[in-house]
């Protein structure tokens, strides 16, 4: 895949240099371009959102190609139906073989960064290990963009830029959970982070093994870790972007393979599990993407990362491990072990000062029954901050969805020997239950969970298609841009 150079550029959009233009086609109204007026006539062009016609320039040298994208109602366009429609003209121009895109970019809030979007995700390929070529395979034709310009009649230019710089982290956060466990260690992850740190005179990272975990006091994370010989790491990235906001938290969990341990899972679909590093990968890249942006943030960033694996040393149901905060866990279902990860990955945050915590990991998978692929499952203790969080999904089209919490769930993560079990056998509400075992481990701190067991992978939403999503890399971006500075 080819690296896309993403321009914005100021005027008359039939001005380009590219092979190809996209013009955007709104029900009710008559075309202007003539090229478009054609296709229009002819029947090919349709309004109807996500239509895509394929005409050509009747003069000119080279007959520059003119794609016709449907939008819809014009007092309808949202920036999510810009991300959409922006993913259907990117898939066409990639069967086209197009080399240079020119988006004639329609008004509206949130749309230049939406079309830039759409397109970096939809072309977004993972075959690192094929040897063969998408067309032997009978796959879709591997990109041949090489850049995207974005023309607009207002200045666009740092919208564009943070577009294309946030998405871009989330097809690195893609890679990084396509890789499979063997590759994408814990170790892997840290060097990384490592790397990304040194992108930045803004980041800072440190990394913590196994020796370090267990001296301070993280048993639940080290239980988890003990039946690996893989050894786990404790990535923390610090981001000082200054501003005057609170220092955010943001926690990820990176269980680079969960085999359930000695609980352990039903071998369909197990190889799965290799993306339940998830929520780390997204938190990892998010803070490259800010520290590139430069955004006014204080930022601590957790990422505990380990395998889960069964063995001669593994964690047991029934052992009993306390957390870095002093409470007790009885572990009565090893594969129940993001909880435990994310336990002491949540204490060490706040103890490092967090004001405002978000955890993003692939906790339930009753949140995949409940919500399917399209929403995260929310869970907060504090409305306001709360509140953040779902405005930085809506901006971004990375959906989530409040779920309750209630002190009658909260009694059902009591312990029968110590003061929490980290599951229960009655079966209800297991997502809840979840985040009412993470919420104790917040010292009260204004906190929010996304549970993105059923938004990490799979999704068939159509501009991340089937596979690895790097959901969560474009909201943490947009969280740090409002609620840091
Ligand atoms: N990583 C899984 C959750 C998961 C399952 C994510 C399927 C994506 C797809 C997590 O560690 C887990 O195993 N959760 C259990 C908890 C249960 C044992 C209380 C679950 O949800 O079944
Ligand atoms: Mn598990
Ligand atoms: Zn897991």
């Amino acid at each position: 895949m080819p690296s896309i150079a993403v321009s914005a550029r100021r005027g008359a959009p039939e001005e380009t240099d590219a092979d190809t233009r996209v013009v955007a086609l709104f029900e009710g109204e008559e075309p202007s371009d003539p090229a478009v007026r054609a296709l229009v006539d002819a029947g090919e062009a349709k309004p109807a959102h996500r239509k895509v016609a394929v005409g050509h320039e009747d003069s000119g040298e080279d007959r520059r190609r003119v794609l016709v994208a449907g939008l819809g109602k014009r007092e309808e366009l949202d920036h999510e139906k810009a991300r959409v429609a922006a993913a259907s003209v990117a898939s066409r121009a990639r069967d086209l073989g197009t080399r240079s895109l020119s988006w004639a970019a329609p008004e509206g809030d949130g749309v230049p960064e939406a079309l830039v979007e759409g397109t970096l995700l939809a072309l977004y390929s993972f075959r690192r290990f094929k040897s063969s070529s998408p067309s032997e395979d009978g796959d879709d034709a591997e990109s041949t963009l090489t850049s995207l310009e974005i023309a607009s009649s207002q200045d666009v230019g740092e919208a564009v830029e943070r577009a294309r710089v946030s998405a871009e982290a989330q097809n690195a956060a893609r890679d990084l959970q396509n890789l499979p466990s063997n590759v994408a260690t814990p170790a892997f992850l840290a060097e990384r982070a490592t790397e990304v740190a040194a992108q930045s005179d803004s980041l800072t990272v440190e990394i913590l093994g196994r020796g370090e975990i267990e001296s301070m006091g993280m048993e639940a994370f080290a239980a988890v870790a003990r039946g690996s010989d893989a050894e786990p790491k404790l990535i923390v990235l610090r981001y000082e972007g200054g501003g005057s906001g609170p220092l955010l938290g943001f926690v990820g969990k990176a269980v680079t393979f969960d085999t359930g341990g000695i609980s352990i899972k039903p071998s369909a679909k197990m190889q799965e599990m290799k993306f339940d590093m998830s929520g780390g990968a997204a938190v990892i890249e998010s803070l490259g993407a800010i520290a590139r942006l430069g955004l006014p943030a204080r930022i601590v960033a957790v990422v505990p990362a380990t395998e889960n694996m069964p063995s001669g040393h593994a964690m047991k149901p029934g052992d009993i491990v306390t957390a870095k905060n002093g409470k007790t866990i009885e572990i009565n279902n090893t594969d129940a072990e993001g909880r435990l990860v994310l336990a002491d990955a949540l204490a060490y945050c706040v103890e490092q000062g967090a004001e405002r915590v978000i955890d993003l990991a692939t906790l339930t998978g009753a949140i995949i029954i409940a919500l399917g692929s399209t929403y995260a499952g929310l869970f907060s203790n504090d409305d306001a901050w709360y509140g953040e969080v779902e405005a930085a999904c809506l901006a971004t089209g990375e959906l989530g969805w409040r779920l309750p919490l209630h002190p009658e769930y909260l009694e059902l993560t009591k312990g029968q020997y110590a003061d929490l079990t980290n599951a229960s056998d009655q079966r209800k509400a297991s997502s809840i239950y979840a985040a009412e075992f993470l919420r104790q481990f917040v010292d009260d701190k204004p906190w929010v969970h996304v549970d993105i067991a059923g938004t990490a992978w799979g999704l068939g939403r159509t501009y991340v298609g089937s596979g690895a999503s790097g959901y969560g890399v474009r909201m943490l971006v947009e969280l740090a841009r409002r609620a840091g500075g």
